[in-house]
């Protein structure tokens, strides 16, 4: 994780120069940096539909808004995508039935004791086999979003042709519960269509529809530009409430597999293994 972190990270500054004089600049989503030109706020009641070949956002009143072609990839690479997660734990459906609903519960900390700049991520999350990742993230620091010296929380799909949509950001306070829920709320053949919010933060519901089966579930803290541990919040972070159910209402038997950068202070424990009430440590 270590050589492949520092490699990615060097690339990624490569890009972001290569791109950066060719005028489009580079912003932070929570999958990576993405030309700020396909970085987009969706307005309220809007929703997003997968085509064959784009990511469009459709009105309340079903026009299309904006539309994200995937035809102009960045030259970052599928490896790229894992970039900036620093402590993550994970579970790959392996062909049950589709993941229907997937909850965390966890509370903002406090914030961190230096500001660098850095930008912090805290998120439960599901992707497709391929591109995508369908997301309520809680952030500390700067992102395409928006943001700064404060915690905000947004709901993001970020997918690997540079594309990002995010509700707008929500500032949140430190001790603040946040209930996260990725739902999938109905299916059609080979497409899906799902929810993702914070339950109990209006204005973060985010409706994807048509997309590929989401098969990965990820519980994830990631980061960009982190100088010092004191970039962190102190402490440590709970996920817990972690509920992952099947179409049918089946319980998978699961067990959530880790990584973390425990050399630079920061790891995760699986305190709660499975797929009812689960819970996970992030300690920096
Ligand atoms: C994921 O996709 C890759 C190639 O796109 C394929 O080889 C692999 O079998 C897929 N895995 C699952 C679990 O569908
Ligand atoms: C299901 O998909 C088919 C073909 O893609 C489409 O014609 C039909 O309208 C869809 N049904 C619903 C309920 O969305
Ligand atoms: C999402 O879909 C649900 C169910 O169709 C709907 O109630 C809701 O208004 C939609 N929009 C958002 C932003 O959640």
């Amino acid at each position: 994780m270590h050589i492949s972190t520092a490699f990615s990270v060097l690339s990624l500054l490569l890009a972001s120069i290569t791109l950066a004089t060719q005028g489009d600049r580079l912003v932070l989503t929570p999958g990576g940096y993405r030309s700020k030109s396909k970085v987009y706020e969706l307005p309220t009641g809007s929703s997003l539909a997968h085509t064959s070949d784009a990511v469009q956002s459709i009105d309340a009143g079903g026009s299309v808004i904006h539309v994200d072609g995937a035809g102009d990839a960045m030259e970052l690479g599928r490896r790229d995508f894992l970039d900036g997660w620093i402590a993550f734990a994970w579970w790959l459906n392996p062909g049950l039935a589709p993941i229907a609903s997937f909850t965390t519960i966890w509370e903002v900390p406090p914030l961190p004791e230096t500001d660098h700049g850095q930008t912090v991520f805290l998120f439960n999350a599901l992707q497709p086999n391929g591109s995508g990742i369908l997301q309520p993230v809680l952030q500390y620091g700067p992102s395409g979003a928006g943001g700064g010296s404060f915690w905000a929380v947004a709901t993001w799909h970020v997918d690997d042709a540079g594309n990002a949509f995010f509700t707008p950001l929500v500032p949140v306070s430190p001790g603040q519960i946040l209930n996260a829920a990725i739902t999938l709320t109905n299916t059609n053949g080979s497409t899906f269509d799902y929810n993702a919010q914070f339950t109990n933060v209006p204005g973060t519901s985010m409706n994807l529809t048509g997309a590929p089966q989401l098969t990965f579930a990820a519980e994830t803290l990631e980061a960009y530009g982190v100088t010092a541990l004191s970039d962190y919040p102190s402490g440590s972070t709970v996920f817990s409430g972690i509920d992952l159910t099947l179409a049918g209402g089946v319980t998978p038997s699961i067990a959530w597999s880790h990584q973390d950068d425990a050399a630079d202070g920061v790891s995760i424990s699986i305190d709660v293994d499975g797929a009812t009430q689960g819970r996970m440590t992030i300690t920096y």
